[in-house]
């Protein structure tokens, strides 16, 4: 479709002529069926759908301008799976073309949408710990200085053994404070990033400090984006030790993590279309994150880790948005993928 408004919906549309050949695609049309423009067009529409009769004889009538206009759903191969669409079919009486297909993605706009509701919930949550973590500093300090005053009062060396204990449990408390503090710390510094480096530097890290592998599928035609390079250093980071750590606990056999980068076109972030939104996934093999904890992982202080402060999702989590991005998470026994999406330009 050479006009350009169409190439910004997120619905696919489809122009077909009268023997139901897809004459015209727009762009969303290429994401949704995996397949460019030049495939697309030329091609029978019926074809670009899992088989389907009822879809084929609203097609077929509405080219022949016999069924003015029907709605239904369908299935379209995404990304090696199936995926549920509603399909609405036009007939357009009077004009170049014979039919009109209308195409929405149902399950990404709903997990979009879930998700961008558990983010929002994040950001009033984080809020508050933020303005409660604020509170506990400041005698958090006092309560330290005076045990440390304490000690160098006290007659008895071994009472030392107990100021020692409010010492060491003060910097626990601070350590967890500044963490929560953590993602406002420092003003936003956006350059131009490699995402590819960012990825490999979370690598060598999370390799340092376990011993699992990571492999790597890249897309090679990923182009630089605009972002703050340390966030998104830390945000990745967070993601993938947890990926390891969990490996390691477990004891996964044969564990492997797979960090994957692609492009997506017409994607909704934070109540926004982007034409262009990187994604980072980051896929294991583990055992998957635990039923009773998989709506509320990304919520702060939720952990199922030993010595876990619940803090390393809802942190990453809050540095995607500053981004204008999101993370999902999909797991299951034996597969758990976070998918960091980024915009290619921040909001
Ligand atoms: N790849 C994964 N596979 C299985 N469970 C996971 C995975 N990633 C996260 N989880 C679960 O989600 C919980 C929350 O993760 P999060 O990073 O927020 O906190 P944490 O790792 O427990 O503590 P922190 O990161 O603050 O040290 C983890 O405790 C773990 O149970
Ligand atoms: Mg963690």
């Amino acid at each position: 479709m050479s006009s350009d408004p169409y190439d910004l919906l997120a619905t696919t549309i489809l122009l077909l002529d009268r023997d139901g050949v897809a004459v015209q695609a727009n762009s969303a049309a290429e994401n949704l069926f995996g397949k460019s423009r030049r495939q697309i067009e030329g091609q029978m529409a019926i074809a670009l759908f899992e088989q389907d009769a009822a879809l084929a004889q609203s097609i077929l009538h509405a080219c022949e301008g016999t069924l003015e206009s029907c709605r239904q759903i369908a299935k379209v191969q995404h990304q090696a799976s199936s995926r549920e669409v509603s399909v609405t079919t036009v007939s357009l009486l009077g004009q170049p073309w014979a039919a009109l297909i209308e195409v929405a993605d149902l399950e990404s706009r709903l997990i979009v949408d879930r998700t961008q509701r558990i983010a929002e919930q994040i950001q009033v949550q984080h809020d508050l710990l933020r303005n409660l973590a604020h509170e506990v500093k400041n005698p958090l300090g006092g309560l330290r200085g005076a045990a440390q005053l304490l000690e160098a009062e006290l007659p008895d060396r071994r009472l030392t053994e107990y100021t020692q204990v409010i010492i060491s449990e003060a910097d626990r408390l601070q350590s967890l404070v500044d963490r929560l503090a953590a993602p406002q710390a420092r003003p936003m510094q956006i350059d131009t990033v490699n995402v590819h480096e960012i990825c490999e530097r979370v690598c060598a890290l999370v390799q340092a400090e376990f011993g699992v592998q990571v492999a790597r599928d890249y897309d090679a035609s990923m182009p630089d984006i605009q972002a703050d390079s340390a966030r998104l250093v830390q945000a990745l980071l967070n993601v993938v030790r947890n990926a390891a750590q969990v490996l390691e606990q477990a004891q996964t056999a044969d564990p492997m993590i797979t960090i994957r980068t692609r492009i997506a076109r017409q994607v909704l972030l934070q109540r926004r279309q982007h034409r262009m939104v990187v994604e980072v996934a980051v896929i294991d093999n583990g055992p998957g994150v635990a039923l009773d904890i998989q709506d509320k992982v990304f919520h702060p202080l939720v952990t199922r880790r030993e010595g876990g402060t619940g803090l390393g999702l809802s942190l990453a989590q809050d540095l995607l948005q500053q981004h204008g991005g999101l993370i999902e998470m999909e797991s299951s026994p034996g597969r758990t993928e976070f998918k960091l999406m980024i915009p290619l330009e921040p909001s």
